[in-house]
């Protein structure tokens, strides 16, 4: 976790969680209590990122399980706990463990150890994609604060860092909410990376002036033959890293893939407000009346992603079969509790 901050915790009667909406420039703590705090901290994006969602999520289930007694009333909280958000598979995945679970707050902090040993895990797999020196493209935020463990795509990076490998980060401010340079950059500079921050657009130019040798980036729902929802842009990074002729990886868990659909047409994508779009925080960016379309995701399609980094090791095409294989292995379970 970057040093001083915790995206999400436990906290006996209340679920802590890091308000993300206002770093770099404060860190702000608030209390979950009831469902309708769980799901409004996922819904305006306070607390984000597939992992960290699903967590967080899952430690909301256990709370409601303690604070409302009646059954029924009880499942319909946990399912506006679920419904917060469509896109990121994470958030059913975790919620519905924890119903299922005896123990519901054991869940649902087996969910979170194992994220974090998961974390470990695509760290160490991806490592070996990273040459010294390498410079990496990304996009959005995938450290600590997306997983509430170490991080997918940034998590390599770290990683690299870390084993004296020196990478060079390129990465997108990604507008409109800016978890590029909001909360990314953070993330790069307190692990000591060397971060370059781009406007979104600028990615173009970057690959074809060679300053980039791969694109790493997380994903928010994977889909049986490899199409994949992450955050908006990611689709046309792909489209240049392929024009260009760069690798263009995914780090994720396996609980981001969801082997019940078979290509990206199946997958949910959030629409969000166009207030994001035309205005940040209360500025107005764009005249008054403007129109905003505002996907917060796209699906790159399988055929333009050369591999996965999964806590099980790198997923190659074709990825009608290795996906399937994936599905068969065996849960990442950390070594202690
Ligand atoms: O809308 P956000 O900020 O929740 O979007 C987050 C992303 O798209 C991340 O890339 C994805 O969740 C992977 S996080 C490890």
């Amino acid at each position: 976790m970057t040093p001083g901050l915790t995206a999400v915790a436990w906290d006996g009667d209340a679920v802590l969680y890091l308000d993300q909406r206002w770093l770099p420039n404060e860190a702000r703590y608030e209390r979950a209590r009831s469902a309708d705090d769980v799901a409004e901290a996922i819904a305006s994006l306070a607390v984000r990122g597939a992992p960290c969602i699903g967590v967080f999520g899952a430690y909301g289930v256990a709370l409601l399980r303690r604070t409302i007694a009646d059954d029924a009333e009880f499942r319909r909280a946990a399912q506006r706990v679920r419904a917060a958000r469509p896109t990121a598979v994470n958030l059913g995945w975790a919620v519905d463990r924890v119903l299922a679970a005896a123990d519901p707050l054991q869940e649902a902090r087996a969910i979170h150890d194992e994220q974090i040993a998961i974390d470990d895990a695509i760290a160490s797999y991806g490592l070996e994609l990273i040459r010294k020196g390498a410079r990496v493209l990304t996009h959005c935020n995938t450290g600590p604060l997306a997983t509430a463990g170490g991080g997918t795509a940034l998590g390599v990076i770290i990683a690299a860092q870390r084993g004296g490998k020196k990478p060079r980060v390129f990465l997108g401010e990604t507008r409109p909410l800016l978890q590029g340079s909001r909360l990314n950059y953070l993330e790069l500079e307190a692990a000591g990376v060397d971060a370059v921050l781009i406007v979104d657009s600028a990615a173009a130019v970057a690959m074809r002036e060679h300053r980039i040798d791969l694109v790493i980036v997380g994903a928010d729902r994977i889909a049986r033959n490899g199409d994949t929802a992450n955050k908006v842009g990611t689709y046309a990074l792909a489209i240049l890293a392929a024009h260009h002729g760069i690798p263009f990886y995914v780090a994720a868990p396996r609980s981001t893939f969801d082997f019940s659909i078979a290509g990206g047409a199946d997958i949910p994508i959030e629409e969000r407000s166009a207030e994001e779009v035309v205005s940040f925080r209360g500025q107005r960016v764009a005249p008054d009346g403007a129109a905003a379309y505002n996907p917060a995701f796209d699906v790159t399609p399988g055929h333009l992603i050369t591999a996965f980094v999964t806590e099980c090791g790198i997923v190659r095409p074709p990825y009608g079969d290795s996906i399937s294989d994936l599905e068969l292995r065996p849960l990442v379970l950390p070594a202690h509790r």
